[in-house]
């Protein structure tokens, strides 16, 4: 079930150059809100036929009834809510589509690319919140250091993280998936199960699904689909899935995703 909510902001910070922190009082969709999925929100200002924009969430307090955003500025949509103050009303429908499993067998992986750890720390709360085996770990890339989002919050919840930045700014140079292989590594060597649990750029996405298929592990990858209506009506979130039998077929990012099983994907 969903909600079509209108949310007051309470807060509005900068959280790193070119990325905001939103908080909004949205109590039906705080209270039922699962990690990995998302929200619609119409963003205030634009002009009254202007779609709606997709965010995930990134935390979420049913007591308090709050839902928070972070988000990339990129164009007209994110400019237009980056300049809306507390106190102004946003509407937002959600919660929306197929999230993340929190349980996991083994270790959790949680692999993030820029923005793509909003759903991550929802997930690695929720996970520490309901009693997960192992404690996730958290592999963070990004172009610069500016890039690497919400890593003392990874930290205050008492979990390891890896960092990579492609100019070398902060942790390894190079793609995260360095620090990643050199965990799988260990990971093998020690007998270890895990799961890979992914969101960010296509490129990060399916190298971590071809990683999850080459060791044998459970892989889920939110797809970042351009969406239009955001419930399944207009069949622009397209993304071809694969049946155990091999049939193709087209499932829709908002309704059927946007997390897949890694082998269920075709890329
Ligand atoms: C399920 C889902 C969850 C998302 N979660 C977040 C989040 O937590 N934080 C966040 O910052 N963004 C998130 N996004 C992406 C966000 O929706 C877009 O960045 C936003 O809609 C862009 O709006 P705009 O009007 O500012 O940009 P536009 O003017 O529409 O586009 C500006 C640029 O951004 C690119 N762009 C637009 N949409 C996307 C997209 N979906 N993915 C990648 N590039 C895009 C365009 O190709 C263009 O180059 C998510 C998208 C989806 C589908
Ligand atoms: S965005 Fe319209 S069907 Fe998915």
């Amino acid at each position: 079930m969903n909600f079509n909510e209108k949310c007051k902001i309470l807060s509005h910070e900068d959280s790193a150059p070119g990325y905001r922190t939103l908080v909004f009082s949205a109590p039906q969709i705080a209270a039922a809100v699962a990690p990995g999925q998302f929200v619609h929100v119409k963003v205030p200002r634009l002009d009254a036929a202007a779609l709606r924009r997709p965010f995930s969430v990134f935390d979420a307090d049913a007591e308090a009834g709050t839902l928070t955003l972070l988000y990339k500025i990129v164009g007209k949509g994110t400019e237009a809510l980056a300049k809306e103050s507390v106190g102004a009303e946003v509407e937002v429908i959600g919660p929306l589509g197929f999230g993340f499993p929190v349980q996991c067998n083994g270790v959790p992986l949680l692999v993030g690319g820029g923005y793509g750890v909003a759903p991550l720390y929802f997930l690695a709360k929720r996970m520490l919140k309901t009693g997960v085996e192992e404690k996730p770990i958290l592999f963070v890339g990004g172009r610069t250091k500016d890039d690497l989002l919400a890593v003392d919050m990874f930290r205050n919840l008492g979990i390891e993280v890896r960092t990579a930045t492609n100019d070398g700014s902060e942790g390894a140079k190079g793609f995260v998936t360095e620090p990643l292989d050199d965990e799988l590594i260990k990971l093998r060597e020690s007998g270890k199960r895990f799961e890979l649990f992914t969101c960010g750029p296509d490129g990060l996405l399916k190298a971590v699904a071809h990683r999850a298929l080459g060791t044998g592990s459970k892989g889920w990858i939110s797809m970042d689909s351009h969406m239009i209506c955001g419930v399944g009506a207009c069949f622009a979130c397209i993304q071809k899935l694969k049946r155990p039998n091999g049939e193709i077929w087209n499932a829709r990012c908002c309704v059927n995703g946007p997390v897949f099983k890694a082998e269920e994907i075709v890329w």
